[in-house]
């Protein structure tokens, strides 16, 4: 397996270009299983998550062409299997999302139980009742949900109980062609599901009310083809501010979009970074200053995102005075700490807070990678704190982030990757 080696001790300054969204590309690849003809994605990260999404729907005959590093096309006409299998979908939870529009556009669908995760159970319970809601008959056996359809979807009224990213996600597609008025209540307002609803409607689709907590979706007979180019990835942004936070640096993030990231920008502002923002670009100068501690809770959008907890309490962990981390959507997404201890950070863990007293004395050590933002967050830790870091399972790093050792080098990281072939 692949390491990192990072030495420590940097102030990061300089520029990084934000990818497209992981989490905006992943279902919006999905969606192009509604059509027949060529869905053109532009502002494709080049990521591990995305090449297995890719993977899974060529398993099923689809047709992918890569058109330069940041274009692909994906046309299904040539479909020949409604099958997500379990080889695939146990590397990746988020092939749940081919559920939705297999079921809508060919009336079947098996997709394997994606299995547990480090962070959670992360159950797709609500995703099953929201299209058992639309007339779906679904069995779960042998580790695969197994959909049909009699006829059509049938429009329907919907309340999650739970706000579901994905499960918001699924419904939105499959709503597309289903026959008659769907209305998602409590759906999930992450700017990831309204850059996929923006996909939608560029093919034809009749959607209202993305970003809000009702979504209404009156069903079409059919998509057509369409271009979209994928929303900029604010945790990837949100994740290369706070490293420039820690190490006192000043850092210009660009082709991002600031009006999507306001919770994690005012945390910046609170923790003493001065921002500055334009249409799309975001700049951070923490004037040589060290961070002050700042209090997290994390919460669906438009609040604080779980996605940016952990590189906030390695910031945390650095900075001046004591800080409190909540963590309300997962039940176990605190492993980075137990890491951040062997570099001599001060945590206390009680339930799902975490209290961080900030410290100086932190240095490197060897550590090991757990899930993608926590492994993330090691990485901005080990490049602030003096010392050597080696981190283990970096394979985690690459399902989320693109090229993180080379943007990191690029605005003074001492990072490289081991290879483990040699
Ligand atoms: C999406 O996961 C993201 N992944 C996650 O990003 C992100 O952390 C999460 O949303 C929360 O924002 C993608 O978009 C591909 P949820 P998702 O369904 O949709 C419970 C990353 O690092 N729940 O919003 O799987 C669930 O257990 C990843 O990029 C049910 O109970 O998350 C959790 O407690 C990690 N039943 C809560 O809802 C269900 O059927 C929120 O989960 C579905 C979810």
């Amino acid at each position: 397996m692949d390491k990192f080696l990072i030495e420590g001790g940097k102030c990061l300054r300089g520029e990084v270009r934000v990818s497209g969204a992981k989490n905006a590309a992943l279902p919006i690849i999905a969606a192009a299983l509604l059509v027949k003809g060529p869905l053109v994605i532009d502002n494709m990260p080049a990521l591990q998550d995305v090449n297995t999404m890719l993977k899974l729907i060529e398993s099923m005959g689809v047709k992918i062409e890569r058109r330069g590093d940041m274009l692909v096309s994906i046309d299904a006409s040539s479909i020949d299997s409604h099958k997500a299998p379990y080889e695939l979908v146990k590397t990746m939870r988020a092939s749940i999302l081919v559920l939705g529009p297999l079921l809508a556009h060919f009336g079947e669908a098996e997709v394997s139980l994606p299995g547990g995760c480090a962070i959670g159970s992360r159950p797709v319970d609500l995703h099953i009742r929201g299209l058992e809601a639309m007339g779906a008959n679904i069995v779960v056996e042998e580790g695969y949900i197994r959909a049909t359809m009699d006829g059509r979807l049938k429009g329907a009224k919907i309340f999650f109980d739970t706000v579901t990213v994905t499960g918001t996600e699924n419904i939105l597609m499959a709503a597309t062609l289903a026959e008659g008025q769907t209305i998602i209540e409590n759906a999930a307002k992450e700017p990831e599901v309204t850059d996929l609803a923006e996909c939608l409607v560029s093919m034809g689709a009749d959607i209202s009310g993305a970003g809000t907590d009702t979504i209404i979706i009156n069903g079409v007979d059919a998509l057509h083809s369409a271009e979209h180019s994928v929303v900029p990835d604010r945790i990837e942004t949100g994740t290369f501010l706070v490293a420039a936070a820690m190490s006192g640096g000043k850092v210009t993030t660009t082709a991002t979009k600031p009006g999507i990231q306001e919770a994690v920008l005012q945390k910046l502002i609170e923790a003493g970074a001065s921002i500055e923002i334009g249409e799309d670009w975001i700049t951070l100068d923490m004037q040589g200053k060290r961070p002050k501690a700042v209090n997290i809770t994390t919460a669906p959008y438009p609040a604080f995102p779980t996605d940016m907890q952990a590189q906030f309490a390695a910031m945390n962990c650095v900075a001046e005075g004591v800080s409190h981390v909540k963590e309300t959507i997962f039940e176990n997404r605190f492993m980075h700490m137990q890491e951040m201890i062997r570099m001599g950070a001060k945590i206390l863990i009680d339930g799902n807070t975490a209290t961080i007293e900030g410290s100086t004395q932190l240095r490197g050590a060897p550590v090991m990678a757990t899930d993608l933002r926590a492994s993330a967050s090691l990485v901005m830790l080990a490049l602030v704190v003096e010392g050597e870091t080696l981190i283990d399972r970096i394979y985690h790093i690459d399902r989320g982030y693109e090229n993180i050792e080379e943007k990191f080098q690029a605005i003074g990281g001492k990072i490289t990757r081991i290879s483990a072939n040699h």
